[in-house]
């Protein structure tokens, strides 16, 4: 990505819970893109647009860094991403500019069904499976509760058949994986939505135009929605 073009540069998801709705909410704005699988970057046809597609936990820190100048991205990732880097003392602001109507989602912890389960001092001294080490530890500190993290960036929800974990913290949506993998949800840390989200400095006058022109058209298709 060229830092001085003037070709303003949204980062999405590229395959995932937010790809379909992330492109569909663009394309309803008006940008025209022709996507190729197999390319990270597509340019608009119509506008000074560039869309860069990467993996969704990557998102929060091209922003945060000023690399791309939009993103949408789940706010679960964008919390922890930004907890993370505030623990290592890298850029962790953005601007939030909307919460949109899709991605919704929450953060959940999950024993196995057959497990008691009184509340949370029950995981004291437990190991818990999860992607969201950083929002896991802040909410079990607010709850007084000691337990250490299993970080798996995917197949969380087998963890404790396979031995590694006693419970779980990861993403619900249906609830239909907890179901099949015979867990139980039994505490919401973190409620999510998508959000776009911008870089902390201003940018040209050129893409604040395009900015400017983007947020009523996605007050309007989400208002059409409602
Ligand atoms: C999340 C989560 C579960 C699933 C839950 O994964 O990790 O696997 O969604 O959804 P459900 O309640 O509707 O069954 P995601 O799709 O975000 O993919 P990932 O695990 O590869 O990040
Ligand atoms: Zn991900
Ligand atoms: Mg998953």
């Amino acid at each position: 990505v060229d830092k001085n073009s003037q070709r303003l540069t949204i980062a999405i998801q590229k395959s995932g819970r937010l790809s379909k709705e992330s492109i569909a909410l663009l394309q309803a704005c008006g940008f025209k893109f022709s996507l190729h699988e197999a390319r990270l970057l597509a340019h608009s046809s119509n506008q000074p647009v560039d869309l860069l597609r990467v993996r969704d936990d990557d998102i929060p820190g091209l922003v945060m860094d000023g690399v791309v100048d939009l993103g949408l991205v789940g706010e679960n990732v964008l919390e922890e991403v930004r907890l993370e880097r505030q623990a290592l003392n890298l850029a962790c602001s953005v601007q939030r500019l909307r919460a949109l109507d899709f991605g919704q989602c929450r953060l959940s912890i999950a024993v196995p069904k057959e497990e008691g389960y009184r509340g949370v001092q029950d995981l004291e001294g437990k190991r818990i499976a999860t992607t969201y080490p950083y929002l896991l530890q802040n909410y079990l500190k607010q709850q007084g509760v000691n337990a250490s993290n299993a970080i798996l960036t995917g197949s969380v929800e087998v963890a404790p058949r396979a031995g590694l974990a006693d419970a779980v913290c990861d993403l619900v949506s249906t609830g239909a994986t907890l179901e099949a993998n015979g867990l139980v949800e039994k505490e919401v840390i973190f409620r999510s939505q998508a959000q776009l989200i911008q870089r902390p400095e201003p940018l040209s006058a050129a893409k604040q135009a395009i900015i400017d022109q983007l947020l009523p058209r996605i007050d309007g298709v989400q208002m059409a929605r409602e």
